[in-house]
């Protein structure tokens, strides 16, 4: 089993002087914990981070060291990066993509994820059910149209995990189509695919916005207990 991270990101939304994936906290950056918290696990045998073209960042990270490490340079969008992370994958039947900036990755989920591969042909992604009532707004307004049923709605999340061969093919079909494909999943969708949700917790967050960072500082303290 390997893991893409795409990591090629420059984090606008963040607005700090870096790219998100290199923001510290407690002793490592946010892409260091998340490459530790799939290394932790004895399946995970290598690690692809997808960089962007002009990072000097990744290769000052003691992780960088690592045999089980290797670097790939990443694209324009998302799915370029894992792309390109996936044409080094080399010979391996399952791949796990889990995004750079979530660096809260709980072992129980990951081991809840990658136990589907008994049972599943397709794949599937670690989700959250969503809590709040949604609203669909008006096209383009901020006014309600109405109100969308809860009840099978989720937030998808990362680490996503498909045949390395499938995601390759759909992932490229999607790109070729010019398909919006903001996950891994959505490409497997785009060509007709019913990946599986798996329930994960609501703390394995993406650090999007300046108020992520204290809330994933915190989660990682209760990692660590
Ligand atoms: N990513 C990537 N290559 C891109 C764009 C994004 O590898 N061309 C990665 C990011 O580094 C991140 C993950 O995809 O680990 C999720 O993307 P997102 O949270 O949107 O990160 P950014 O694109 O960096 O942030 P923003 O959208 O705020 O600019
Ligand atoms: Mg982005």
């Amino acid at each position: 089993m390997i893991a893409v991270l795409p990591a090629a990101g420059v984090g606008s939304r963040m607005q700090a002087d870096c790219p998100k994936q290199y923001l510290t906290i407690g002793r490592h950056s946010i892409l260091e914990h998340a490459i530790h918290a799939l290394l932790r696990h004895p399946r995970i045998q290598r690690v692809i981070v997808a960089i962007g073209p002009d990072d000097d960042q990744f290769a000052q990270l003691p992780i960088a060291q690592d045999p089980r490490v290797s670097v790939a340079i990443g694209g324009r969008q998302r799915a370029d990066s894992v792309m390109a992370g996936l044409r080094l994958a080399g010979d391996v039947e399952w791949v796990l993509v889990h995004d750079a900036a979530r660096p809260c990755l709980h072992a129980d989920d990951l081991e809840r994820l990658l136990a589907i591969t008994e049972h599943s042909k397709v794949g599937g992604i670690l989700a959250a059910p969503v809590r709040d009532t949604m609203k669909r707004a008006e096209p383009g307004q901020n006014a309600i149209s109405h109100t969308v049923e809860r009840q099978d709605l989720w937030h998808a999340l990362t680490p996503q995990l498909f045949p390395l061969a499938l995601l390759k093919q759909c992932l490229q079909r999607a790109l070729d189509e010019g398909a919006s494909v903001t996950d891994e999943a959505s490409a497997l969708e785009h060509c007709g695919y019913h990946p599986l949700l798996v329930n994960g917790r609501a703390d394995n967050i993406k650090v999007t916005r300046p108020e992520d960072l204290a809330l994933a500082a915190f989660y990682l303290t209760q990692l660590d207990n």
